[in-house]
């Protein structure tokens, strides 16, 4: 990194950041208090919308008013409706668009915001655990959250996945950290040919069972619980880990490129999907933001650039790498090969 221009930000600009976090609220809080699902159900007047929502007289109608102003609701004389997007993606009633635990989420880590000066200071995070994963021992609701949450983005790129790769040429996967198998599901449903296995934590298995029945490719998704950093990783062609780098810090990050290295078959590719920063760091697709994020709740991790993971590539044996920009602008897919 050499140089670069003053962006430049006016007073206004300074005073509206100090205040930004009003849209965020005003959107958390809405949907909090099912705004846009009590709207799913046809137009209201601000008092049968604030009946429904059992709400207090006092801030009601300045609360719509103010999701008008910020485009995610419609005032039509005296009628509230959905804007569009929050139509399609917010209310809680058309589930396989319901952004929900996306949104459940970015209200857990809201309050972690409040404290980065403290990680900053300490390189520690906000929550109080071993690694971000303890959030399978809490309750059942926040794991539904994460899955959701992982899903809802995995869905945004994985249709990227299945066709930046060349996947006539293999004939198996893994997906290590596979999740729920929502991206092994779209591979294999766009290259009917593939066998894929969806490796993960055992407790994650009947959430498994469920996503690739309801997907309809059970017989080609397998699910192998395991501990990706204890045991050896399943062979196979191809060996995709999604989202997983940046939650770990660099030691461990070489360990699984070293570890898939071992499970990839001669002539056979790794390939890495992640919010990477760009080489000028400039916070493309709010990479630097969401690096920040890691900060404040995982112990190492970080997002990172592709020319670091085509280091770490090359000392596992990796050869060839190329970067992807997936569609949705802010994720990177990278693919590395095993010579034969
Ligand atoms: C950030 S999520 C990514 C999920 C999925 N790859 C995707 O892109 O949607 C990380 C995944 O790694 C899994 N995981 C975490 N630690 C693991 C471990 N030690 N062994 C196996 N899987 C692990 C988690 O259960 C979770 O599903």
């Amino acid at each position: 990194m050499e140089w670069s221009a003053e962006r430049g930000v006016d007073l206004g600009g300074v005073m509206a950041m100090a205040r930004s976090f009003y849209q965020s609220q005003l959107l958390l809080n809405a949907v909090k208090l099912g705004v846009f699902t009590a709207l799913g159900e046809g137009p209201a007047s601000a008092e049968q919308l604030r009946e429904r929502l059992e709400l207090h007289p006092r801030g009601a109608r300045d609360f719509f008013d103010a999701l008008v102003s910020i485009g995610l609701l419609v005032r039509d004389g005296e009628l509230y409706s959905n804007g569009s997007t929050a139509a399609n993606h917010l209310d809680k009633n058309k589930p396989q668009a319901y952004l929900g635990g996306f949104l459940g989420l970015s209200g857990d880590i809201y309050p972690l915001w409040a404290n980065l000066a403290e990680s900053l200071k300490t390189g520690n995070p906000q929550v109080n655990k071993d690694h971000i994963f303890e959030i399978y021992s809490g309750p059942e609701q926040q794991q539904r959250e994460f899955f959701d949450t992982m899903s809802t983005v995995t869905r945004m790129s994985a249709p990227d996945v299945a066709k930046a790769v060349d996947w006539s040429r293999y004939k198996s996967f893994v997906d290590v950290g596979g999740s729920i198998g929502t991206l092994a599901a779209t591979i294999v449903q766009a290259h009917p040919h593939l066998q894929a296995t969806c490796l993960d934590l055992p407790l994650i298995e009947p959430h498994f069972t469920r996503t690739v029945n309801e997907l309809g490719v059970a017989e080609q998704v397998t699910f192998q619980g395991a501990d990706f950093f204890n045991e050896p990783l399943p062979e196979a062609d191809v060996l995709i880990l999604a989202h997983i780098l940046h939650d770990w810090d660099i030691e461990q990050r070489r360990t699984l490129l070293n570890k898939a290295f071992e499970a990839v078959r001669p002539g056979g590719a790794v390939v890495v999907l992640d919010t990477m920063i760009d080489d000028e760091r400039s916070d493309r697709g709010h990479a630097l933001l969401m690096s920040l994020d890691m900060l404040l709740f995982s112990p190492g991790g970080s997002e990172y650039t592709f020319g670091e993971l085509c280091v770490w590539f090359a000392e596992a044996g990796f050869v060839r790498p190329s970067a992807h920009l997936i569609a949705n602008g802010f994720e990177c897919l990278a693919i590395a090969h095993k010579p034969a």
